[in-house]
């Protein structure tokens, strides 16, 4: 049976940035634990939050320089309310091999089952690429989806990114019905290429 998500002991233990264009060696293959974030980990889900960026592509150096200390404040305010669940993956030495967040959004009410006034949202998930394909982001995922169900949430919901899209797929995730008009003339240039977009 699967083990019931929980709070695990934290290292706070932030692995160093990948110069980049460095090749990618596939750390050594192992168990990887899931345990719950502290603000004590706030620089290592800035720093993963800055990596997915990074990868999806798209926004400048400075625009993500901008972007850090802004999410780092966010993030740690709501942290502290109780409405941002940090998850990291790590191997046995205490590495960081991934991370993600679960933000327990405002929603507007409706009719029937998604009468709540909040809704869990998955957000910044990233893994070190020695990591990856380990499975790492499909353990965090599958453990916010217990949390959601776990707390009577009816759906759980995400933008998927070109990367994260199989994993989410394989997971039972679906596309919804959500459209968007872009506005701003950049973002409208950009929005007719595929997955670039969270
Ligand atoms: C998307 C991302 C988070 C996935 O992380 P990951 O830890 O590699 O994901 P998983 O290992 O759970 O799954 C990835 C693939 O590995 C495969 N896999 C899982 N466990 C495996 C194992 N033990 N051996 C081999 N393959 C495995 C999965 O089947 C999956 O394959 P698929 O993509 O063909 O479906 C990662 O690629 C990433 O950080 N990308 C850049 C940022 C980004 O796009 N983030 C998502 C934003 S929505």
């Amino acid at each position: 049976m699967a083990r019931r998500p929980g709070p695990a002991p934290r290292s706070g233990r932030v692995p160093r940035p990948r110069r980049p264009g460095a090749p990618v060696r596939a750390a050594p293959r192992g168990a990887i634990g899931l345990r719950r974030a502290t603000v004590a980990d706030l620089p290592l889900l800035v720093r993963h939050r800055r990596g997915m960026w990074t990868d999806i592509g798209g926004r400048s150096p400075r625009v993500l320089d901008r972007a850090d200390p802004v999410y780092r404040r966010w993030a740690r305010r709501e942290m502290g309310a109780g409405r941002l669940l940090g998850l990291v993956a790590e191997d046995r030495s205490g590495r960081a091999a991934a991370s993600g967040a679960l933000w327990i959004a405002p929603a507007h009410p409706r009719p029937g089952v998604f009468a709540r006034l909040t809704a869990p949202y998955v957000m910044s998930m990233y893994t070190e690429p020695e990591f990856r394909r380990r499975g790492a982001a499909s353990r965090i995922v599958r453990w916010m989806v217990r949390w959601a169900r776990d707390h009577g949430y009816p759906r759980i919901y995400l933008n998927a990114s070109t990367m994260g899209r199989p994993v989410y797929a394989r997971l039972g995730f679906v596309p919804g019905n959500e459209m968007r008009l872009d506005l701003h003339p950049a973002r409208r240039r950009r929005s007719g290429r595929a997955g670039r977009r969270r």
